[in-house]
């Protein structure tokens, strides 16, 4: 199927409550993806405290694209292609680092400055024609079109199409605010490195795992139900150790979820964890409610710590987890390939030990040596290749579905309805041609 010249093909393949498998599978719809939909829509490229000095660069992808995001001289942070206008070098393959007031490309010297403009060239008279003048090589290093560093985290997006920042994510940005907050003086930092966990599936399988609420109690019976297994027979004497503390809550039953309720805004974003989630239960940090209470008055820091929100989902590939600081970002490499990065952020002024428990849950949770995460990876992969079954060619989202459901809701906890408003908005996205 060439779903780039069908329109009416590409559209058919999103029902209501149900998407054909040439969503997960299908190499044409990949890059159509990664042309149009990760053009259209706002990528989170990275937090502005990873390069918190004037010349410090991160090396990322926005979809297939190499992209950097730099600290100008101003203190503003830039995302610029990492390609060379001359003859299309990468111009740095470092992931992360600090290039002074210039980048400089290694193969022929040009060089230009940490917002893209270009600075010198090597023997400049040779560039002295018309041609050169007015063409885009001497421009520098191009820009990506919009930039928007929202309290330190930086979205990007390539397109003119598509929403501004502020319509795009409207009010799921409160899951921002409400992490960045947890923080006395409102500021996180990226501490403790990053995991990086290669999936052998489809990008999206991830994305709508993070509100799949009805699988942590089956599938992950075998790992966090031996944790809490093993600590039962240990006689549970206190403390609680932080291992058991962050797996019992997997193993809730079906009704913990339906009562912890999903939340869902237009343009694909939505989140878990509305009235409580499996956060809600950790043992409290001495000293960080005062701290919380000193930076904000006693009704705001409780109204803070109060929200517990699971899994926010910023459509199309960013996952946010608010109450324990740390975001999972889902990339895609192919049809059938992902690269999930999890970044651990400490609240500034906080007590070290809420950084520790991130940490800690980042181990148990989101590492390749994870035994949560292998149970996950081994349904996704399964998944990507059950899809080749020729039986039944469809995906099924029927969870709790109404004919003509509003994009914007709260609802039962085990709906399917965040998954197919992520649908609706690919949808949406993939309809616009570049
Ligand atoms: S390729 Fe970069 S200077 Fe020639
Ligand atoms: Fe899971």
């Amino acid at each position: 199927m060439n779903y780039r010249d069908d329109p009416a093909a590409l559209g058919a393949l999103v029902r209501d409550a149900e998407v054909h498998r040439d969503v997960y599978t299908d190499p044409g719809v990949f890059t159509l993806e990664m042309e149009r939909l990760f053009a259209h829509t706002w990528i989170y490229v990275g937090h502005d405290s990873q390069v918190p000095k004037v010349g410090d660069y991160f090396g990322t992808t926005i979809g297939a694209q190499p992209v950097l995001m730099v600290r100008h001289d101003d203190e503003t942070v830039h995302v610029l292609y990492n390609r060379c206008p001359h003859k299309g070098t990468r111009i740095t393959t470092e992931t992360c680092g600090n290039t002074g007031r210039f980048f400089r490309c290694p193969y022929h010297a040009w060089s230009f400055r940490t917002d893209g403009s270009p600075a010198a060239l090597p023997l400049p008279s040779g560039y002295q024609n018309e041609a050169f003048v007015v063409s885009q090589a001497a421009q520098g290093l191009t820009p990506v079109r919009h930039v928007q560093n929202y309290r330190g985290f930086v979205f990007a997006k390539m397109s003119d199409a598509g929403p501004g920042f502020a319509d795009y994510f409207g009010d799921s940005l409160s899951s921002i605010d409400n992490m960045v907050d947890r923080s006395p003086a409102g500021r996180l930092e990226v501490a403790g490195g990053v995991l990086r966990y290669m999936h052998n599936c489809n990008w999206k399988m991830l994305v709508e795992n993070q509100t799949d609420t009805c699988h942590p109690m089956v599938a992950h019976m075998s790992s966090a139900g031996t944790a809490i297994d093993l600590w039962k027979q240990a006689g549970e004497q206190n403390p609680k150790p932080m291992a058991v503390e962050i797996y019992a809550p997997f193993m809730s039953p079906y009704e913990f979820y339906e009562k912890m309720g999903i939340r869902t805004w237009d343009n694909g974003h939505g989140h878990t964890g509305v009235h409580h989630s499996i956060h809600s239960n950790y043992s409290a940090v001495p000293g960080y409610f005062d701290q919380m209470v000193a930076a904000y008055g006693e009704a705001r820091a409780k109204a803070i710590l109060d929200e517990n929100r699971h899994n926010t989902i910023y459509f199309p590939n960013l996952m946010v987890k608010g109450p324990i600081q740390l975001l999972r970002l889902f990339k895609p490499l192919a049809v059938d390939r992902t690269l999930v990065e999890s970044w651990t952020f400490r609240l500034v002024d906080a007590p070290d030990f809420l950084l520790e428990r991130t940490l800690v849950y980042n181990r148990l949770i989101n590492a390749p040596t994870s035994v949560v995460g292998h149970d996950d990876v081994e349904m996704y992969e399964r998944a990507q290749e059950g899809l080749k079954a020729n039986g039944n060619q469809w995906v099924s989202l029927h969870r709790l579905f109404e004919p003509g459901e509003a994009a914007v809701s709260v609802d039962n906890g085990t709906t399917e309805r965040q998954m197919r408003n992520q649908y609706r908005a690919w949808a949406r996205y993939m309809a616009v041609a570049p």
